[in-house]
């Protein structure tokens, strides 16, 4: 794991995309995250597009998660966050764009669906966040480390984290999502890990400890992929 520590969620942004773009190739398959950690990477994807060094027109996304029980039009639906903070600023195939349809009346249906489309593809770089629970994507403590595409119960932390993006009222925040499993994560080629704030230091610092990965804190099944770099913030990190 390689550990990159830099003084604000800015600074480690650009790092982080300085990364990705050494393993971008115009055909790469690419896992996306939302939430408040990559806004900034993804200021860094389209200010790069806008020069005119990239182009996303034959690259496939796969991104990790969605909520359930919120429509696609929904502010807070990722969906939405994708469209807003990255795809309407690039070139990318709307064809090629894969979100979870978590809206679906046949849900079990579509998650197998996804599954079926991760199975025929290998993410070459999966971007990731982390909880302040160890969570990834939104596979939350206590999920097996084998399970695929899954709904999933989100549990008090995430729901009270996240309801700062719906006007601070818990009782807003849909309380399941369907996320790519940890078994699919794992898949991934290279992982670009990104974690700002006080909060997600003890997630980080599960990272680097002497412990065998628990499914207590979901992240830590990292350690054994081959090929994860980190970036954290100054407030992340877990030296201090
Ligand atoms: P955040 O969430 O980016 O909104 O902090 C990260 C996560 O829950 O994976």
């Amino acid at each position: 794991m390689k550990y990159n520590v830099f003084k604000t969620k800015k600074e480690a942004s650009k790092a982080a995309y300085e990364t990705f773009k050494q393993y971008l190739k115009p055909n790469s398959v690419l896992g996306l995250a939302t939430g408040g950690t990559p806004t900034d990477f993804y200021k860094e994807i389209i200010a790069d597009y806008n020069l005119g060094n990239t182009s996303y027109k034959n690259n496939v996304t796969f991104n990790l998660d969605e909520y359930v029980g919120i429509s696609y039009d929904h502010p807070e639906s990722y969906h939405k966050f994708m469209d807003t903070n990255l795809f309407d600023h690039i070139d990318i195939d709307r064809k090629n764009i894969n979100i979870p349809d978590a809206s679906s009346e046949h849900l079990a249906e579509e998650i197998k669906k996804y599954q079926n489309k991760l199975n025929n593809k290998t993410i070459n770089i999966q971007l990731l966040g982390v909880g302040s629970n160890g969570h990834i994507g939104f596979n939350e403590p206590g999920t097996f480390f084998n399970v695929g595409v899954h709904v999933v119960d989100l549990n008090e932390e995430t729901i009270e984290a996240n309801s700062r993006f719906f006007n601070n009222d818990k009782n807003l925040v849909p309380k399941q999502a369907v996320t790519m499993g940890i078994a699919d994560i794992m898949k991934s080629e290279v992982i670009i890990l990104l974690a700002f704030g006080e909060n997600k230091k003890e997630a980080i610092k599960s990272l680097f400890d002497e412990n065998e990965p628990t499914v207590d804190i979901p992240c830590t099944i990292l350690k054994n992929h081959p090929n994860v770099y980190v970036f954290v913030d100054e407030e992340a990190d877990y030296n201090k």
